[in-house]
C-alpha cells in the first residue's frame, strides 16, 4: 500500500522538523491499513514524512499479517531485502515489524533477523516513538505486545491527514468467536468496541477536511458494543454534514441483528454492500469451524437483509479444504453460492495455523484437491462477479470520484456497490457525487459516462 507523502510537520515555530523518511508496508486486512496511516500520524511530530520508496528510507515499518502462512511468510523474505538496503545506507535505518506477525511471533522475528531494531503489536504501535528511542540508544525493552486498545486510541493524535475522499475508521476491535481456523482472537485480542463520542469526533474532523466516505472497521464490526449497537452508531455518524457515504466491513452473521437490518432499508448514507462471510456451504464444516451458524440461516439471513433493501449487494469470504471437508461438503459450498448470488467475494485456501483447533484436526485436506477445489469456486464465483458488473450497464448510478484515472481526462469513483467506475470526466469532480450512467461492466470494473449537467 502506498501512503500519499504528507507535509512536513513543523514543531514550535522557528525550528522546522528534520526530514526523516518513512517507509510503511502494508500486508492484510483495512484494518492493517487504518493502523498504517495512524503510525504515520503519531510519527509525524518526530519529523517522519511518508516515502514511497524503502531506499534510503531512515525507518522502514512492515505492518504484517498473521492469517495465512503465506501472509506470514512474505514477511521474513521482506526482511532478508530490507537487511541489504539498511547495510547500504550510510546514517542507519531503522527495521520495525508491526501488526500480527510481530504479535504473534516478536521474539522468533527478532532472533531469525537480526537487522529488526524492534517489534511492536498491533494494540501498542502508540508506544512507537518511546521503542525508536529505545533502540536508538541501544537498551531497554524494544519489543511491544501490550494489549491495552483503549490506551492506544486515547493516545493517538487527534488530527489525520486523510489521503482521499473515502477514509477507513476503526470502530471495533478483536474476536470472541474463535472459528477454529483462525489466528485473530490471538492476534488482536477479544471483542473491544471504541466510544460512540471519540469515533464521532474522528468522523467529524474527517469529514471537515473533505472525507466523504467512512468505511467502519472491526474484525467482527457488527459486534459493536456501543448504546444503540452499530445500527445506532450509523444513524449518529448519518447526520454528520458532508459525510454521504456509511460502509462498514467485516461482519458476522451471528451479530446481523433486526436494528442493523433495518437501517439498510432506512439509513440513505448506508451504501447497499454488504461483506458477509459464511466461509462454507456444508454445516458439517460449518459446525467442525465453530460458526455458529447453518447454510440455511445464513440464506434466511440474507433473504431479510435482501427484504430491507433489495438492491444490496452482497460479498463474501470462502475456505476451501478444511479439515474433513469432502466433495459433497465442497459441492454444498458451490450450492450455496449458487443461492445467494454473490457481487464479489474472497476465497482461500485453508491455511493451517499453529495453535488453532483446527490444527490438530483429523482429515487434512491433499493441497492438489483444495486447489482444485479453489479454481472450481473462483470460476463461479468470478462469474457471479462479471455476471452482477454487466447487469449496471444501462443503469444511473450515483459515482464518489476518488482519485485521477490512469488515462488522462478520466477520473475513477466508486458506485454505491463498491465497484470502480471508470469516467471520462474533469478533474473538478474529484471529492463530488455525480450521477453516471454506466455503459457496461467488466469483471473488475465498469464504464460510463457523466449525464450532462455534470458534464
Ligand atoms: N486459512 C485460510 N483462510 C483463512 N481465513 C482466516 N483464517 C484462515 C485460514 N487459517 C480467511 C477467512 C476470513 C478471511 C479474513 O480470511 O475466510 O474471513
Ligand atoms: Fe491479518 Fe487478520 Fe491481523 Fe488483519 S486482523 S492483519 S487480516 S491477521
Amino acid at each position: 500500500m502506498r501512503l500519499r507523502a504528507r507535509v512536513p510537520i513543523t514543531r514550535g515555530m522557528s525550528e522546522p522538523a528534520p526530514a526523516k523518511r518513512l517507509y510503511i508496508k502494508t500486508y492484510g486486512c483495512q484494518m492493517n491499513v487504518y493502523d498504517s496511516e495512524r503510525m504515520a500520524d503519531v510519527l509525524a511530530p518526530l519529523g517522519y514524512g511518508v516515502t514511497d520508496d524503502p531506499t534510503g528510507a531512515d525507518l522502514v515499518v512492515l505492518n504484517t499479517c498473521h492469517i495465512r502462512e503465506k501472509a506470514t511468510e512474505k514477511v521474513y523474505s521482506e526482511l532478508g531485502q530490507l537487511k541489504r538496503l539498511k547495510q547500504e545506507k550510510p546514517g542507519g535505518m531503522t527495521i520495525a515489524v508491526a501488526g500480527c506477525v510481530a504479535q504473534a511471533e516478536g521474539e522468533e522475528i527478532m532472533r531469525r533477523q537480526p537487522a529488526v531494531d524492534l517489534v511492536v503489536g498491533p494494540q501498542a504501535y502508540h508506544q512507537l516513538p518511546e521503542l525508536i528511542a529505545r533502540a536508538h540508544r541501544a537498551r531497554g525493552e524494544r519489543l511491544s505486545a501490550d494489549f491495552a486498545p483503549d490506551e492506544k486510541f486515547d493516545a493517538l493524535p487527534a488530527v489525520r491527514n486523510p489521503a482521499g475522499v473515502s477514509a477507513f475508521l476503526t470502530v471495533q476491535e478483536g474476536c470472541d468467536k474463535f472459528c477454529t481456523f483462525c489466528v485473530v482472537p490471538y492476534t488482536r485480542g477479544g471483542e473491544w468496541s471504541r466510544p460512540a463520542e471519540a469515533i464521532e469526533a474522528e468522523a467529524r474532523a474527517l469529514a471537515e477536511k473533505g472525507v466523504r466516505e467512512v468505511t467502519l472497521l472491526g474484525q467482527n464490526v457488527n459486534a459493536y458494543q456501543g448504546v444503540g449497537g452499530l445500527a445506532g452508531l450509523v444513524r449518529r455518524l448519518a447526520t454528520i454534514p458532508g459525510l454521504d457515504r456509511i460502509r462498514y466491513t467485516t461482519s458476522h452473521p451471528r451479530d446481523m441483528d433486526d436494528a442493523l437490518i433495518a437501517a439498510h432499508g432506512e439509513v440513505e448514507a448506508l451504501m447497499p454492500y454488504l461483506h458477509l462471510p459464511v466461509q462454507a456451504g456444508s454445516d458439517k464444516v460449518l459446525k467442525a469451524m465453530n460458526r455458529a451458524h447453518t447454510a440455511e440461516s445464513y440464506l434466511r439471513l440474507i433473504e431479510r437483509i435482501r427484504a430491507a433493501r433489495p438492491d444490496i449487494a452482497i460479498s463474501g469470504d470462502f475456505i476451501v479444504g478444511f479439515p474433513g471437508e469432502r466433495d459433497a461438503d465442497f459441492e454444498a459450498t458451490l450450492q450455496l453460492v449458487r443461492e445467494v448470488g454473490y457481487a464479489s467475494a474472497f476465497s482461500f485456501k485453508y491455511s493451517r495455523r499453529p495453535g488453532t483447533p483446527a490444527a490438530a484436526m483429523m482429515g487434512q485436506v491433499a493441497p492438489e484437491v483444495a486447489d482444485e477445489r479453489l479454481r472450481r469456486l473462483q470460476a463461479l464465483l468470478d462469474e457471479q462477479q462479471q455476471a452482477f458488473n454487466a447487469a449496471q450497464a444501462g443503469r444511473t448510478l450515483p459515482v464518489l470520484f476518488e482519485k485521477t484515472g490512469r488515462h488522462a481526462g478520466q477520473l475513477v469513483g466508486k458506485s454505491p456497490y463498491l465497484q470502480a467506475v471508470h469516467v471520462t470526466a474533469p478533474d473538478r469532480l474529484l471529492g463530488r457525487i455525480v450521477p453516471v450512467t454506466i455503459e457496461r461492466g467488466a469483471k473488475n470494473s465498469l464504464a460510463g459516462i457523466l449525464e450532462l449537467e455534470a458534464a
